[in-house]
């Protein structure tokens, strides 16, 4: 089989990567090792940045988005008891963030797909990618127990972390930046109207918890937990009313319950790989980089690297230009580790270290009670989380 891009990886940097290039007339073949049911239930982030928003509603993929999603123009911030909303359309010209879940991205931007006659081959496994640095690359893959390959022009390695894109690059050629957070995210997804109207970022002598929302009647909740912590260990009463203590506020606000849906732990890392490119490969999303998701910024660099790298192909295969080939990598680098920095920011912030002097703790609560009550500050966070247009 031969086609124009070889996209390794259904996850939203793939599928939009795809989505883009067919509506320029660009031909690809997307390669994704789990089955179609997986990919769109697996439960993950669900901000989306105004940017990112405007480009699936401009590329004809926003329309149940429109209808279903959430339009948020605030966030709380909550630390000593104490309530603090950060109005960020305010503070960015009007701006404003969607909750909408990744995997019902991802389910619109595979409908859409495929009733254009795309080609998603589910439960194909890319298991090695060769002449990369050749004019013909081929991805050899795996499908129903026979070996097959895909010939291409470009390969974009759009396979998240674990894939094999990366891994596929000769030593010496990355330069990896990775740093494990000395802590993780228990989420819980519960069948609950949420408790409040906009996403609260919680900072508490317990460590830090997040109340954010899927719909008027399901929410999700995340809480600080250390990294090798064992969901065994977690019943659903222990969840809440872990998740009660760091929500607290003088003022009696209450955190309703429900029957937990699903839970899991995420692991927290800043990973950067550069640069994105080797020869005919182009990596793409997590497979590059990995931020930790206290900015819920992983989603919208995912996307971004697909708009950036298409915008690059259409001017390759249209003009013979390889000009922004040549810049994807540092093009999307910039933007990435901004939105590392944000999201280190972010996170150490409002997490607590297991051994922190004193001082530490005191600094922290001084960064916090600055952005509660500094536009400049909260001016930051807020360009920031809605996405920068500069960068
Ligand atoms: N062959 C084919 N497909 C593969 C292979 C392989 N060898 N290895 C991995 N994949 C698939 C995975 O099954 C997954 O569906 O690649 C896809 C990668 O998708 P994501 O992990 O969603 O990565 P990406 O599109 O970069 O999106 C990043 O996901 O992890 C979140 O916070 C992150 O929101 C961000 C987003
Ligand atoms: C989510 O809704 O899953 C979510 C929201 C904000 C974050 C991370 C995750 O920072």
């Amino acid at each position: 089989m031969r086609t124009q891009v070889a996209i390794i990886g259904a996850g939203p940097a793939g599928l939009t990567l795809s989505h883009l290039l067919a509506r320029h007339g660009i031909d690809s073949v997307v390669l994704e090792h789990r089955d179609r049911d997986y990919v769109e239930r697996r439960v993950r982030a669900g901000v989306l940045e105004q940017g990112t928003a405007d480009l699936l509603r401009a590329s004809g993929v926003g329309a149940r988005m429109d209808r279903e999603g959430l339009v948020h123009h605030g966030i709380e911030l909550r630390f000593s008891h104490q309530r603090h909303r950060i109005p960020l359309s305010d503070l960015t010209g009007g701006r404003t963030v969607m909750i909408y879940g990744q995997q019902e991205v991802v389910k619109d931007l595979i409908q859409t797909r495929l009733a254009a006659g795309g080609q998603i081959l589910f439960g194909a496994e890319a298991l090695a990618l060769d002449g990369l640095t050749s004019a013909a690359p081929v991805v050899r893959y795996q499908q129903n127990g026979e070996r097959r390959e895909l010939r291409c022009d470009v390969v974009a390695g759009c396979d998240g972390f674990h894939g094999v894109s990366r891994a596929a690059i000769p030593a010496g050629v990355l330069t990896v930046y990775d740093h494990e957070y000395p802590f993780a995210w228990l989420g819980i997804l519960a069948a609950v109207p949420p408790s409040t109207g906009e996403l609260i970022y919680a900072h508490s002598e317990r460590g830090f918890a997040l109340h954010s929302l899927r719909s008027p009647e399901i929410s999700r909740l995340y809480l600080q937990c250390r990294p090798d912590e064992e969901l065994a260990n977690w019943p659903d009463a222990r969840i809440w009313d872990e998740l009660r203590r760091r929500f607290a506020t003088d003022d009696g606000w209450t955190l309703a319950d429900g029957p937990i849906l699903e839970k899991g732990i995420t692991p927290m890392r800043g990973f950067v790989a550069e640069p994105m490119r080797y020869g005919r490969l182009l990596l793409a999303g997590d497979a590059a980089h990995i931020v930790p998701p206290t900015g819920a910024k992983g989603l919208n660099l995912a996307v971004g690297d697909a708009r950036v790298l298409a915008e690059a192909l259409i001017a390759w295969y249209r003009s013979g230009s390889a000009d922004l080939l040549d810049a994807y990598s540092a093009t999307c680098l910039r933007r990435v580790w901004r939105a590392q920095h944000f999201a280190w920011w972010m996170t150490t912030m409002l997490h607590i270290q297991e051994r922190e002097s004193d001082i530490e703790r005191r600094l922290r609560l001084a960064q916090l009670d600055y952005v509660a009550s500094s536009t400049a500050a909260a001016t930051t966070l807020a360009e920031n989380y809605v996405g920068l247009t500069s960068i």
